[in-house]
């Protein structure tokens, strides 16, 4: 059994506040920011929730897929900034949606969630617990971004990706007559690479956020942390910017170099490297040590901001949706950020029986 993306959609909110807009609130320059990061402007939710955003991406990656919801066996949401505690993302979504026969729960691996949320689907559908997986990201970060701290809020950003993932009936030839036809057959001759991943919870101070706020505009909209943490903050997002960059360059290539290994794969058997959103010279350092060109090195973070989960979805769709991406391409996704966790994923792009 092997398992397939068969459709991608996304969500981005209309409101987007540039690089001068956030140099209105704190000390920094449109300059700063362009050359230490490379964002450029940052879309923001309003009248969007995480749940409506999920939601919307994943109507549209249902429909590229041209899969009904009621097909739908299994919704994952990872998120760190969902509405509310209870119930989960993933169960709102699938109200919304109608997905009357999933099994739907959240994960929270912030950067990484995607990632991990892919991996976990695919498991499900190649070991045959399920058949179709709506795999989302979605983050509305700006309501846990600290809007006076510059080292924070110059980067993140809201949105949603979705991705539809169906199992396929067979993964290797089982003879010399279905050999033949594996161009034809979807599933069949396709190889289920294998993901690596890591965590690292001694490194957790790195990125925190100690508290969640209830963002649900039943409670009048107000934002709900306790006193301690509203005292000093730390129910925002803290980061610290230098020692996040120094391990996302050391530990990214190394996770898709590990990765590569484990599946005997060579970087030229690589179309493209989807990297988490976080900062361009993070995904040029990534290249640099791999020996890979930037050609292979996508990004629209200059558009976005770091959306963590949302990132590398919603990237997937923006390429699958502009034609460059092609069936049997290899992709290797690769996510990185609090935890600390970090981890790479090698996708062969569609095959999906229809
Ligand atoms: O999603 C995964 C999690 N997050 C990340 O991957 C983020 C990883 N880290 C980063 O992207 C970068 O560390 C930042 C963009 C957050 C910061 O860039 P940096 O090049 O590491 O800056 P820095 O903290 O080393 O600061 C360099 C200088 C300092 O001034 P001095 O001491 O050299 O005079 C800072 O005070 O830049 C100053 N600075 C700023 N100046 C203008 C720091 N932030 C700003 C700012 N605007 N926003």
């Amino acid at each position: 059994m092997t398992a397939t993306i068969c459709g991608t959609g996304s969500y981005i909110p209309s409101y987007t506040m540039d690089n001068h807009d956030i140099a209105g609130l704190v000390e920094t320059s449109d300059e700063w920011i362009r050359e230490r990061t490379g964002v450029v402007r940052r879309h923001i939710a309003r009248d969007e929730t995480t749940v409506s955003m999920a939601a919307e991406a994943a109507r549209r990656a249902l429909a590229d897929a041209g899969t009904a919801p009621e097909e739908v066996d299994l919704i994952l949401v990872s998120t760190i900034s969902s509405n509310v505690v209870l119930p989960c993302a993933a169960c709102e979504v699938q109200k919304e949606l109608g997905a009357v026969n999933a099994t739907c729960f959240d994960l929270s691996a912030a950067c990484t969630g995607f990632v991990l949320a892919y991996n976990t689907a695919f498991a499900y559908l190649t070991s045959g617990v399920y058949r179709t997986a709506l795999v989302i990201g979605s983050e509305s970060l700006s309501n846990l971004t600290n809007w006076k701290d510059r080292g924070t809020c110059i980067l993140f950003g809201d949105g949603a990706g979705a991705a539809v993932l169906r199992a396929d009936a067979a993964k290797e030839p089982d003879d010399e007559s279905e050999a033949g036809m594996a161009e034809e057959l979807p599933g069949v001759g396709r190889k289920n690479y294998l993901p690596v991943t890591h965590s690292d919870g001694g490194k957790g101070a790195a990125l925190t956020c100690k508290s969640r706020h209830d963002f649900n505009s039943l409670n009048g909209g107000s934002r709900q942390a306790s006193n301690e943490t509203m005292l000093d903050d730390t129910h925002y997002m803290q980061m610290d910017g230098q020692a996040v960059f120094k391990f996302a360059v050391k530990k990214v290539p190394e996770v898709i170099g590990e990765a590569l290994v484990l599946n005997r794969m060579k970087p030229d058997e690589i179309s493209y490297y989807i990297l988490h959103q976080a900062n361009k010279r993070i995904v040029e350092a990534v290249a640099k040590r791999l020996g890979e060109p930037m050609e292979k090195f996508p990004m629209n973070l200059q558009e976005y901001g770091n959306t963590s989960s949302a990132s590398i979805p919603i990237l997937l769709d923006e390429m699958n949706r502009d034609g460059r991406l092609k069936p049997g391409q290899k992709l290797v996704m690769a996510g990185f950020g609090a935890g600390l966790t970090w981890g790479a994923a090698i996708v062969e792009w569609r095959g999906c029986s229809g």
